[in-house]
């Protein structure tokens, strides 16, 4: 049976860009999501910026613009990112929305409703420079117990104490310098205490939706006394003005403080996302939000780290089942993620920064093939090293993976014209077991067990090569009379190859797609048998991944625009400038390839007949043999040098040239790459 999912990650504050520790869960996230999806089942996948909060605010004011302008520029930069990771968020939204704004008002009066809201005044730190009540952490001063100068609001960083900001001695506001004061103030409190939320939290933490080390916790934070009383307080949920939030209903100058908004936010997500019809559009569903929501059949699932677990096991599903509302079905809780440990931020700076990963040109499917080698089902922490890394990559990927289909690939395409032989289904395999190795992958992948589903790859990948080996292709190729025990041996490859790819699709979505284009199927899908009769011509589908590109990804940026030079000389050395009336003298077309044919008698060229609109067609010679079977070319859509002069050619006239891209893109090779244009453009338009 499809299930019917909504999946989130924790929502990132909108004060800045996305760092790797996001990315990872991100990624976590999207290959569960992207294995659900190719398994038949319907996920709606959202997040949001976190937009609200002290520490918002207090930025926009250090750069002089308004917090909404800050949260907007933060969000624009957001898709650069997030595309280039190729994460496949549905919808991307803002807790600073109107939404979240109705839904947020909402749960608060449906809680007031409940009798589960508590008025009651305070005291609290107050700069009377600044005219605001501080949270802890714009508080500092001497710790109380071990006397160490300069120490935070809430706790001891020499000692490990923990305190309130009033035990201090001599506390100071780190946005004056002034001495705070106590000022009292009236705050809404949602009552945890209250024995009914006491007895929901303990029945739903003991239920299936944590991992066992996150029931424990839990579980410890709701131990009751003798008295039946547990050390769960109320929940202070509102703020004084100034703040940037969203105003508490009938209380003037309150506001909700951020985290009772955040986790809102992702049902605003959700239903921004349904009321813009894309998810109507991306999966067909005609409920609305309200309906999906109240559905006993949607799951509902939050990916989350273990920062924030107090947020997502206690105050979330409270605010949820006392307003009337579904809980979350599961709360995956990942570790943490640290770069070369320590060393890292001492000596190398402050990691790694995602933007610049991918500005450095570093392929994102390695690093998503890297983090899923490591994440399991467990809240583990991990350390990612450079050196490590690369040999993961280097060793699987390029090393098993690729190398199944760029070996055995060339023998198709050279002895059997590409043809797949029908090898039927194992175990015919000459012993691989892809079947088994898939249940187990499905199984692992489903339970979020990245780590071991791509072990079980691996190992079978391991498998295919030493078939591969022990059958020595090479010298089968030699004996006409082994023709068909080659075309065998070699096809199980390929099929393997392609199982793999399956496998593999939701760590590395583009090189799948690319693979799929070389084997000549349709997308792959976890619901539909895989067969594969002919392959197209193997290009190198990934590069390795070099332990230099991470000395320029920790390097300043000066620094690593001189590694660059030194290392690589100028990459790209550009021809003479040219005016922009030299460049329109070239008249480029839109052409489409309607016939092509190999060129007896010449390795590189392919004749190509060519309609760019005219009424005619031409002919053209061109050297992109290497690159492309003739048959493969015909129906697309070229770009077409129209106005050059013909060029009589051992083997006719050449009436023009079609443009291609090509160069170096891994040690071991160049590739070339026919342009294209977009299919809905026509034969015969002007390219310029
Ligand atoms: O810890 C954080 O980064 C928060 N912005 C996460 C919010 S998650 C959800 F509750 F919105
Ligand atoms: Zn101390």
């Amino acid at each position: 049976m499809p299930r019917s999912l909504f999946v989130t990650t924790a929502l990132p504050y909108a004060n800045g860009p996305l760092h790797i520790g996001h990315m990872m869960e991100y990624i976590q996230a999207d290959i569960w999501v992207r294995f659900m999806r190719a398994s038949g089942h319907v996920v709606h996948f959202v997040c949001a910026d976190d937009a609200h909060g002290a520490p918002i605010m207090l930025q926009a004011e250090k750069e002089g613009i308004s917090p909404e302008e800050l949260v907007r520029h933060v969000a624009l930069g957001r898709p650069e990112c997030l595309d280039g990771f190729l994460i496949s968020f549905d919808y991307w939204h803002s807790t600073e929305s109107p939404e979240n704004v109705a839904l947020s008002q909402e749960f608060y009066r449906s809680l007031r409703d409940a009798g589960l809201i508590a008025q009651r005044t305070i005291e609290q730190f107050f700069d009377p420079v600044k005219g605001m009540f501080l949270p802890d952490r714009y508080i500092r001063g001497e710790c109380p117990n071990c006397h160490s100068k300069d120490q935070n609001g809430d706790n001891c960083e020499v000692c490990g104490t923990v305190y309130a900001p009033t035990q201090l001695i001599d506390p100071v506001s780190i946005l004056t310098g002034a001495t705070p004061i106590l000022r009292a103030s009236e705050h809404f409190f949602f009552k945890l205490s209250d024995p009914r939320c006491l007895a929901f939290l303990r029945q739903w933490t003991a239920g299936p939706h944590l991992q066992p080390e996150v029931r424990k916790k839990a579980s410890e934070w709701l131990v009751v006394d003798d008295s039946g009383q547990s050390q769960l307080t109320d929940w202070d949920i509102s703020r004084d003005a100034p703040y940037f939030g969203i105003p508490i209903p009938d209380a003037p100058g309150k506001y909700f403080y951020v985290w009772l908004d955040a986790p809102v936010g992702y049902l605003a997500a959700l239903k921004a996302y349904f009321e813009s019809g894309k998810a109507k559009e991306k999966t067909g569903t005609t409920q609305t939000f309200e309906e999906f929501l109240a559905d006993a059949t949607t799951e509902q699932v939050h990916f989350i780290g273990k920062d924030i677990i107090y947020f997502h096991t206690l105050f979330w599903p409270a605010m949820l089942h006392f307003t009337g509302h579904k809980t979350p079905d599961m709360i995956a809780v990942h570790g943490f993620l640290t770069v070369s440990g320590d060393k890292m931020s001492k000596s190398r700076g402050t990691g790694i920064s995602p933007i610049r990963y991918l500005r450095e040109g570093m392929n994102p499917e390695w690093l998503r093939y890297y983090l899923a080698s490591k994440l399991t089902s467990h809240v583990e922490d991990f350390d990612l090293s450079p050196e490590d890394f690369v040999a993961r990559v280097n060793s699987d990927l390029i090393g098993k993976y690729v190398n199944i289909a760029s070996r055995s690939a060339p023998f198709l395409t050279r002895h059997f014209e590409g043809r797949v032989a029908d090898v039927g289904q194992e175990p015919a395999w000459l012993g691989l077991k892809a079947s088994e190795a898939a249940t187990e992958i499905e199984r692992d992948f489903m339970a979020r067990d990245f780590a071991r589903a791509l072990r079980t790859v691996m190992a079978f990948a391991d498998a295919v090569n030493q078939l591969f080996d022990s059958a020595k292709p090479w010298e089968l190729a030699k004996a006409p009379e082994q023709a068909e025990w080659l075309q065998k041996v070699c096809s199980i490859s390929i099929l393997a190859f392609a199982h793999m790819t399956l496998w593999l699709k939701p760590v590395l979505p583009a090189l799948a797609a690319r693979a799929e284009t070389f084997l000549r199927i349709e997308p792959l899908n976890w619901t539909q048998r895989i067969c594969v009769s002919q392959i197209g011509t193997y290009r190198h589908l990934m590069a390795r991944v070099e332990l230099s590109a991470f000395d320029r990804l920790f390097a300043p940026i000066e620094e690593s625009q001189k590694i660059v030079k030194k290392a690589e000389k100028p990459v790209i050395e550009l021809a003479a400038t040219v005016t922009i009336d030299d460049f329109a003298k070239i008249d480029l077309r839109v052409a489409r390839i309607v016939k092509a044919k190999e060129v007896d008698g010449s390795d590189k060229l392919l004749h190509l007949t060519l309609d760019a609109g005219e009424g005619r067609l031409r002919q053209v010679f061109s050297g992109i043999k290497s690159a492309y079977r003739a048959d493969e070319l015909v129906g697309r859509l070229a770009i077409l040098v129209a106005n050059l002069a013909p060029r009589k050619m051992k083997f006719g006239i050449s009436e023009g040239m079609v443009l291609a891209a090509s160069g170096k893109i891994a040690e071991d090779g160049e590739a070339l790459f026919l342009l294209e244009a977009n299919s809905e453009a026509k034969p015969g338009m002007r390219v310029s």
